[in-house]
């Protein structure tokens, strides 16, 4: 017979037991494939991200949990959270490295923290198209990027495109560097994005992405830049009167998986993990080129903001004052990764 004592030992290791069946900690909960996939919990990932669901990143995650479910018949379950549901910026980031979500797809430039040579993707008019991008993506230089995230407890997994940024704002058309003159900007993380408003003469706060809206509304900053799907999905033009198309920086995403939990899998179940990234990212690259040009369509139907496309004689006036942030970070973000950007460029 069971003693009160005993049976209390026995009931905390069960809760233990089923606390692990259900995915909490970073240690996958189920990685037998042995086992017929009803009998076993299925393992929970979670995808956590800011944006909304019908952009290129919240479709994208949506597919791969759709393909991950179907390779795996079940025995993997993935969770999508948009919106900054689960968490905003900064927590999706630590909750990641904690193992406590497994899932993420933050913007490059939100990684300064763990490696700031990622700061190349801020460098003013660095990319000239979306082909070099891709490129860049297959250099040396970028492969060794992804991987130093390991050291955080994150493997890279996919390079996921958004687009190039363009500034708006509420108080004055940007056409030329002095219009950003006494402005205030939110930017996204770091110090290469700090020294592009500096240079032209406008102050700059790091804001969330999930408080934007706000900040924008309430005056906190007059303006910010993003890319048109971004600008459409956020509802931007709603607190926005003025929108430049500059093409000036990227945005670009780096999908990050903690790695004690991929690790943790069986290798069929990596197999399947590996391979709807795979599908999914090229899924992601089509709705970037797609959504990008339907956004600005859609800025443009709207009729909210006025939208400015800049002449290449204006934006070679924002070129060559922007032409010294290169020499300021290059140590920082080092030769070796800029070189290979402007490789990729020719
Ligand atoms: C931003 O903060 O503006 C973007 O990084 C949001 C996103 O994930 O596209």
């Amino acid at each position: 017979m069971f003693n009160k004592k005993k049976l209390s030992v026995l009931l905390s290791i069960t809760l233990a037991l089923s606390l692990t069946a259900v995915g909490c900690g970073t240690k996958p909960s189920a990685t037998t494939t042995d086992k017929p996939a009803a009998e076993v919990a299925p393992i929970v990932v979670k995808f956590s991200h800011v944006v909304t669901a019908d952009t290129p990143k919240g479709k994208a995650a949506d597919k791969f949990k759709e393909l991950l479910e179907q390779k795996t018949a079940g025995k993997m379950k993935v969770e999508v959270y948009p919106s900054s549901q689960l968490y905003g910026d900064k927590e999706e980031l630590e909750q990641a490295q904690a193992g406590n979500v497994q899932i993420i797809a933050p913007s490059i430039t939100k990684l300064v923290g763990l490696n700031p040579k990622i700061q190349y993707v801020d460098l003013p008019f660095l990319f000239p198209d979306n082909k070099a991008v891709y490129k860049f993506w297959e250099s040396e230089a970028n492969k060794k990027l992804m991987n130093s995230f390991d050291k955080f407890s994150l493997k890279g997994l996919a390079m996921w495109p958004n687009g190039f940024k363009q500034f708006t704002d509420n108080k004055r058309p940007l056409l030329t560097p002095e219009d950003f003159k006494g402005l205030k900007f939110r930017t996204q993380a770091g110090k290469v994005l700090e020294a592009q408003f500096k240079g032209l003469g406008a102050g700059s706060a790091t804001i969330a992405f999930g408080e934007t809206y706000a900040a924008l509304q309430q005056g906190t900053v007059d303006g910010q830049e993003n890319t048109f799907n971004n600008i459409d999905t956020q509802k931007y033009q709603e607190v926005q009167k003025y929108l430049s198309v500059t093409n000036h920086g990227r945005l670009d995403y780096i999908v990050l998986i903690n790695n004690t939990f991929f690790n943790g899998l069986t290798p069929d179940l990596q197999k399947a993990v590996l391979e709807s990234m795979a599908e999914a990212t090229k899924f992601e690259i089509e709705q970037a080129e797609l959504l990008d040009k339907a956004s600005l369509e859609n800025l443009k139907k709207g009729g909210k903001m006025q939208i400015t496309e800049l002449t290449p004689e204006q934006l070679g006036v924002f070129q060559k004052l922007m032409e010294p942030i290169y020499a300021e970070f290059e140590s920082m973000i080092s030769k070796e990764v800029i070189d290979a950007a402007k490789n990729a460029s020719k």
